[in-house]
């Protein structure tokens, strides 16, 4: 590691201790609006899987043993088909793809996984456990135990992130790469270095570097921050496709043992263990780019910005969707995935 890294996580945890004051003056103020139920959400059970998770059109639940893990995902069309694998970004799971697992059947065997950390999978301790490298090699490991040499890959936000490390590392296990509202892991760091628009809307993700905090404030008034990430009326989904009862299967997967903290592992791992430059690659395979424009979290020019590093990219924007792209707009979405795959 450079100094330049050092020096770089440095500055991330100290504007992490100084966002920190602020959450923590929220949460006072909240605990203090109702001191009984701020307690008692905390010990709030969700044991019972709501029943849009067990939907069978969605297809069925499997579980797959890797060398370090075993991952849970759903998975939908007929085995003979080739593989489109899907993978999710934060705070989601599996449920982010229902509208893809339902779509590309037709012509695909359509995986769609819980990441290490996540939901049904296994939640392997330590930040160490989470670096990209890490969850590159499960991508690897489960297409061959999937029985596929190569295979379409999805990617939408901490997804795409590990797609595009995938396919710099193992192209030839890539047909073609599709990535939703995620910038080039291996551009990012040094784009938010100079952008001072994107640096403020990476706060949280020095906020992450905190120990603790950032789980109590996920965990604070069941979930409400979840909630308010994926339906606020600033960033959240702006169309009708996300329901209450989708976000109550999203509060089910986050309520398990771990299922916050080491989702959060992703975001330091990616600051303590920089991707290791002798990965950083041409991505050779056709790809494309769908970004939801008005993403409060990314700057739009990220996506042309990978361009550098993908010779042959197309991108496409939808102007008034959310970063939630897949499940905000899954029309439009899939109606691109289609064109790509066809030409
Ligand atoms: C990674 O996870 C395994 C399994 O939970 C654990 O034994 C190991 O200590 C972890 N590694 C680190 C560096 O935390």
């Amino acid at each position: 590691m450079g100094l330049l890294h050092y020096f770089q996580f440095a500055v991330a945890c100290a504007f992490g201790l100084w966002y920190s004051l602020w959450i923590i003056l929220h949460l006072v103020l909240s605990f203090m609006k109702g001191p009984i139920t701020f307690v008692k959400d905390f010990f709030k059970k969700r044991d019972v899987m709501p029943s849009c998770l067990n939907d069978p059109g969605l297809g069925s639940h499997e579980f797959v043993h890797l060398k370090e893990v075993r991952l849970h995902y759903v998975a939908n069309g007929n085995k003979k088909k080739p593989l489109m694998l899907l993978v999710h970004g934060f705070p989601e799971f599996w449920y982010s793809w229902r509208y893809q697992l339902r779509e590309f059947r037709k012509q695909y065997r359509v995986v769609a996984i819980d990441q290490r950390g996540y939901g049904d999978s296994d939640k392997p301790s330590g930040v160490k456990n989470y670096s990209t490298e890490k969850l590159t090699g499960d991508i690897k490991q489960l297409i061959s135990a999937l029985g596929y040499s190569r295979c379409v890959l999805v990617g939408h936000d901490w997804g795409g992130a590990v797609a595009c490390h995938f396919a710099m590392c193992n192209p030839e296990m890539v047909e073609k790469l599709i990535i939703l509202n995620c910038p080039h892991p291996a551009i990012f760091a040094s784009y938010m270095r100079k952008n001072l628009e994107q640096f403020r809307k990476s706060w949280y993700m020095m906020f992450f570097q905190v120990p603790v905090l950032p789980e109590i404030a996920f965990w604070a008034n069941d979930f409400k921050l979840l909630e308010s990430i994926l339906l606020g009326e600033k960033g959240g989904v702006q169309s009708q496709e996300t329901t209450a009862a989708d976000i109550e299967a999203y509060k089910y997967c986050f309520s398990s043992k771990g299922s916050v903290t080491n989702p959060l592992n992703y975001y330091r791992a990616a600051f303590r263990y920089p991707l290791d430059k002798k990965n950083i690659r041409l991505i050779e395979k056709p790809t494309m780019i769908i970004w939801g424009c008005p993403d409060v979290a990314l700057n739009q020019e990220l996506a042309p910005l990978a361009g550098k590093l993908v010779p042959d990219l197309t991108i496409k924007y939808i102007e008034d969707a959310s970063h939630w792209i897949q499940q905000d707009r899954p029309n439009e979405v899939n109606k691109f995935i289609w064109e790509f795959l066809n030409q």
